[in-house]
């Protein structure tokens, strides 16, 4: 037997029924995730059961096989010139208990890219097509009880189309369930709260029964609700007649009182346990986190989240996890909410397709709304193939599977049924406007309790008086250029949205002079983005724009920026369009985004320290840009500006003052051009200070009293490097992580902002290096490796524990000429 079976995931607690007898449990969730093996490429006779794997690697999904590489610089950069491209195969063998034989079992897949299709037991049990989505295969009808039993399962992404680096393979979680034949189906229960109110909330427990047997039977339907301490709270019980190859639907409504608000800052969860009885024997039991919170989106006064105006500070994630790929994990993606919190965040969109179901996990416990969406475009970038025919059909079922999934998170307030749907905001003839109807009503009869919307960018939906493809859906999302304000022009009852906003872009560390004369201006010669965050893609802004707009336009509910992280893959301005369009070679385009607050590696650009500030004002913020090396311009002017939540600073230079800013002067943005105006109310700019060698210092104030300061200083040649850790302890559980900041400083401790040194990292103890990243987003060099050069001085080493290994993980890193440095992290 493996050793996963013997683990369930859930643990049984039968604190509900003290006579029952706690035999065997009457579900079992187990992680499914390790001792597969892999193989890529065509392999015939792969799903037959005697077919010999012995050869192939073995790993643990989730699993990406595309992101060791090797990058191929001739392969399209919009998608991340990774091998990501092709067929793959897993198998597993396991084997189950003569006992459970009556049973049924089932694997849940959270995503498979592309097109899998399972096979038990040389048959084919199940397939899907779209991989971002989760799905059930029913195994039962072709498992062994008295000898192993093989799963293949087959990945083929040729036909994927994708605007995006996707990854490839089992890239999530992968569970086996088994039940009896009455037990809940996947995704059966459904949490709804229509009363809250400061001394009572009505819960609302749809629980649906399966009966596979062939006869009838009177059940139990008992749901409890427990507080966030884990207390019970409400009981209710109902008996029902399951009948025979059916499924029946019931509600409890439960009554509790005073309850603990789901909120962003104090995100309290309540648990919903499901008990399905007959007699004294618990046949099935589920648990369902929810939470209790009223939200509303208004027409003029935006966001409403427990009765009070919220203004979403929001950042658009796409599923890959920088250096990791899209193999999910669930310690990289909270690192990341982690960095957006800090800087202010309190809403996701996940972009542009259903996103791991830990992602909505940890927006539920962190505080963060979610913006739910479920396709990009509706075409092959959404690997829709089926043209108009199978449209219905396929709509609906992925739709089902994202809703039911997904519609217990308290942390979700809207589902988005779709990305940019160009011809289909066209809307030629109306003839688009049906199927938008329909799409919105299925997803309204499966959670009548969430708005729902569409990202747009094709203004002719709403400047075109004949168009009526949006009239019925609930929230107009919009992207980029203001055009929100168009479509409250033409529909002022329904909210607003900036579903897309900013789409900034900028190179971490790269500060080039002069400045960008206009937001296009880039630094095309040597295919780089200016670090001054003044550039924007041609159809969008640099964030100070945006951030303006939201603050004079209040009946917009916020912005989701465009992106919180960069990403792998659409390297706009330097894509494949540009390289066609200028006769250039494949070789000249980036693979990685620029658009990014955050670089691939989670280091900050500067501009985070832009938003953090403003959406962020309570915190203290002051950084000061550019770095401060700039030999080869003694005396010549070098522009400076200061990110702060102060409303003035003052600037030293050696401790001479340069004199203070305000913000909203507009000396602050003197002789820029006038798109550059709205910089004046963000960043505080000495916009001509000749440079000396030495140290910058900015004290920041509000209200004249000095709140913070900061400072930058020339650095010396490198000297050695520091390793900073983001954590200094893990579990020994083979999943968790440790983010490793490697930074080049001089004699003094500076950091050296022009240093490429190749870092080599040695690794003793429990654990290994899982990736590493710069954020270089023209870099060929591997994620999966045991080096990296540093880029502007900084890099990142991924390490990840050993399962069930503990002890100290030692890491040295050492680069020519520098001396070694060494940090140590406790495995538990
Ligand atoms: C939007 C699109 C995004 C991304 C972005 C880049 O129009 O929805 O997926 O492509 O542009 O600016």
């Amino acid at each position: 037997m493996t050793r996963n079976l013997l683990i369930p995931i859930i643990t049984l607690t039968l604190f509900i029924c003290t006579s029952c007898t706690a035999a065997a449990p009457p579900r079992q969730t187990l992680d499914f995730n390790p001792d597969w093996r892999f193989a890529l490429g065509e392999q015939p006779n792969a799903h037959q059961t005697s077919f010999d794997d012995t050869q192939w690697q073995s790993l643990r999904v989730p699993h990406d096989w595309a992101i060791a590489g090797p990058f191929d610089p001739n392969a399209p950069g919009n998608t991340g010139k990774l091998p990501w491209k092709g067929e793959g195969w897993y198998r597993k063998t396991f084997t189950l208990s003569p006992a459970d034989a009556d049973k049924r079992v089932f694997l849940n897949f959270d995503g498979v890219m592309a097109e899998p299709r399972v096979y038990v037991n040389g048959q084919l049990a199940g397939q899907w097509d779209y991989g971002y989505m989760a799905f059930q295969v029913d195994i039962t009808p072709h498992l062994h009880f008295d000898k192993p039993n093989v799963v293949a399962v087959h990945c083929d992404t040729r036909n994927h189309g994708s605007r995006w680096y996707p990854g490839a393979g089992i890239f999530r979680d992968v569970q086996l369930v088994t039940t009896n034949s009455i037990h809940i189906p996947h995704w059966g229960i459904y949490v709804t709260t229509p009363t809250v109110t400061d001394t009572h909330a009505v819960v609302r427990a749809q629980v649906e029964v399966d009966n596979t047997l062939p006869n009838s039977r009177t059940v139990q339907v008992i749901t409890t609700v427990l507080d966030p301490a884990g207390n019970p709270v409400a009981r209710r019980s109902r008996i029902t007649n399951a009948k025979p190859s059916t499924r029946t639907t019931l509600s409890n409504t439960l009554t509790l009182s005073n309850p603990q608000r789901w909120d962003v800052d104090h995100p309290h969860l309540y648990t919903l346990v499901t008990e399905i009885r007959h007699n004294d024997t618990i046949l099935d039991r589920v648990e369902t986190r929810f939470g209790i919170r009223t939200f509303k989106w208004t027409a003029d006064d935006g966001f409403h989240l427990n009765g009070r105006r919220l203004q979403l500070q929001g950042v658009n994630l796409h599923h890959d996890l920088g250096p990791l790929g899209a193999a999910f994990n669930r310690r990289a993606m909270q690192r990341q909410l982690e960095i957006m919190k800090d800087m202010g965040v309190n809403a996701i969109r996940t972009s542009h397709n259903p996103p791991a179901a830990e992602l909505l996990d940890l927006c539920d416990e962190m505080g963060l709304v979610v913006f739910d969406e479920a396709f990009d475009k509706w075409d092959h970038t959404a690997t829709y193939h089926g043209g108009d025919k199978h449209f219905d059909e396929y709509f609906k079922r992925q739709l089902t599977n994202f809703i039911r999934r997904d519609r217990n998170h308290p942390s979700i307030v809207v589902w988005s049924i779709g990305n940019e749907i160009g011809y289909v905001l066209t809307n030629k003839n109306n003839k688009w406007k049906p199927k938008v109807d329909m799409l919105v009503e299925h997803v309204r009869a499966l959670d009548p309790t969430r708005p729902v919307t569409m990202g747009n960018h094709g203004t002719g939906a709403v400047t075109n008086k004949n168009n009526h493809v949006l009239e019925n859906v609930d929230i107009m999302s919009w992207n980029y250029n203001r055009k929100y304000a168009l479509a409250k022009a033409r529909y002022p009852d329904k909210p607003t949205i900036y579903s897309e906003s900013a789409s900034a872009l900028s190179e971490r560390g790269f500060f080039h002079l002069p400045l960008p004369a206009h937001k296009t201006d880039y630094v095309t010669d040597s295919r780089q983005l200016n670090a001054y965050d003044m550039n924007g893609a041609t159809w969008s802004d640099m964030a100070d724009v945006d951030l303006l707009r939201m603050e004079q336009d209040r009946y917009c509910a916020g912005e989701f920026v465009w992106t919180g992280f960069d990403y792998i893959g659409e390297p706009t301005p330097y894509n494949d369009q540009w390289v066609r369009k200028n006769n250039l070679t494949q070789s000249d385009a980036s693979r990685s985004s620029y658009f990014g607050i955050v670089d691939l590696a989670g280091i900050p650009k500067d501009r985070f320290y832009l938003y953090r500030s403003h959406w962020r004002s309570e915190q203290t913020t002051v950084h000061i840009m550019p770095h401060w090396n700039w030999s080869g311009r003694k005396g010549a002017p070098v522009p400076v500006m200061v990110f702060t939540n102060g409303d003035s600073a003052e600037l030293f230079l050696n401790g001479r003052s340069l004199g203070t800013r305000h913000k909203g002067e507009d000396k602050n943005v003197e002789g820029l051009d006038s798109y550059y105006s709205p910089m004046k109310h963000y960043r505080l700019c000495w916009l001509h200070v000749p440079y000396q060698p030495g140290t910058l210092k900015a004290v920041a104030y509000q209200d004249g009293k000095p709140i913070g300061q900061a400072s930058v200083t020339t650095a010396g040649p490198p000297a050695t490097l520091r390793l900073t850790p983001d954590r200094a302890t893990i579990h020994a559980d083979g999943q968790d992580l440790s983010f490793i900041l490697v930074e080049a400083i001089d004699k003094d401790g500076n950091l050296c902002p022009f240093a490429d040194n190749l870092v080599k990292f040695h690794l003793q103890g429990p654990g290994s290096i899982a990736a590493v990243g710069n954020g270089a987003p023209r870099s060929l060099e591997p994620f999966v490796a045991s080096q990296r050069s540093l880029f502007y001085g900084k890099a990142v080493v991924i390490i990840r524990s050993n399962q069930d290994e503990t002890g100290a993980i030692q890491i040295t890193a050492t680069a020519q000429g520098l001396t070694e440095t060494t940090t140590r992290i406790k495995v538990e």
